[in-house]
């Protein structure tokens, strides 16, 4: 059975009769297969697994989907039970921001406001913000994400470590469709032209896969993955297509490195990102 908590107070009482390892999964909901990957590893590394349910305002841009996100409880709650969760912790915005939204928001530094944070400005202060919220809430001994929002994934390492917050932060390979789109919340926003569009983003990071294979350099990798990017619709367009280290520092690069791409699809952003390595 999973316990669904509605306020900070039921979460508390709820933490406090824990014992054994806490593991936490954080997610906006609209859960999909990518979702569930997380929880099940949460539910391998912890006694314990407590998924947090909440589209947080902070991290919305004006003009960005905040009002129209999918919110499917339900069909979460089922995700969870299926996946061995034992509590959602499921708050009203209200619970989360009680004094309205905060001044007083965590700053992500230089990485927070480039890719991801030069096209959304003061998205990565709201994601930080609200996952150290969280991480207090909850008190996790691990906290698990997904390699799919590697900037995220990094920025969240480097909050832990920079402010002493005792959680293990666990990364999760991105999980795709067998086609190699990379799964989303978003993707269900695609028309079925937008979707065939949407697989430019995973043949670019293939084809730069293949050329590092094939022992090219940096620059080469990036041209071979520019070249595969083609959405074949003006109605796509490339936001960035970048190679960094593994620690998304920039520079010329050998060893272990990430490629990472943002696109439009119509009206959809989207994002995905590969793991290579560099002769
Ligand atoms: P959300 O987009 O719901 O994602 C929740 C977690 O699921 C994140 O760690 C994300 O990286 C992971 N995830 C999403 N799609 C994935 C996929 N295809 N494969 C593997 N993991 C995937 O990221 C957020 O919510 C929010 O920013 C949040 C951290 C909850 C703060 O509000």
């Amino acid at each position: 059975m999973v316990e669904v908590l509605h306020t900070r107070k039921e979460l508390a009482a709820a933490r406090e009769g824990l014992t054994g390892t806490v593991g936490v999964v954080m997610t906006m909901g609209a859960l999909h297969a990518g979702h569930e990957t997380l929880l099940r590893a949460a539910r391998e590394r912890a006694d314990h697994v407590l998924v947090t349910i909440f589209v947080n305002p902070l991290q919305f841009g004006p003009n960005e989907d905040f009002d129209r996100y999918p919110r499917t409880l339900d069909s979460d709650l089922e995700i969870c039970r299926r996946a061995g969760v034992d509590l959602v912790f499921a708050p009203p915005v209200s619970e989360m921001y009680p004094q309205g939204q905060p001044t007083v928001r965590l700053n992500p530094g230089p990485l927070g406001e480039d890719l991801e944070g030069l096209s959304r400005p003061g998205f990565f202060h709201g994601v930080l913000t609200v996952v150290l919220k969280l991480l207090q809430l909850t008190r996790p001994d691990l906290a698990f994400f997904g390699e799919k929002d590697y900037q995220q994934l990094t920025l969240v390492r480097r909050m832990v470590r920079d402010l002493d917050v005792p959680t293990e932060i666990v990364g999760v390979p991105t999980v795709r469709e067998p086609d190699g789109l990379a799964l989303s919340s978003r993707n269900r926003y695609l028309s079925a032209e937008e979707r065939r569009a949407a697989l430019s983003l995973s043949a670019a990071l293939r084809a730069g896969v293949a050329a590092a294979e094939r022992g090219d350099d940096a620059g080469a990798v990036l041209a071979a993955a520019h070249q595969a990017f083609d959405p074949g619709t003006p109605d796509a367009r490339l936001d960035y297509l970048v190679l960094t280290d593994a620690d998304l520092e920039p520079g010329p690069v050998s060893g272990p490195a990430r490629l990472l791409i943002a696109a439009w699809v119509g009206a959809t952003r989207l994002i995905d990102n590969t793991a290579l390595h560099l002769a």
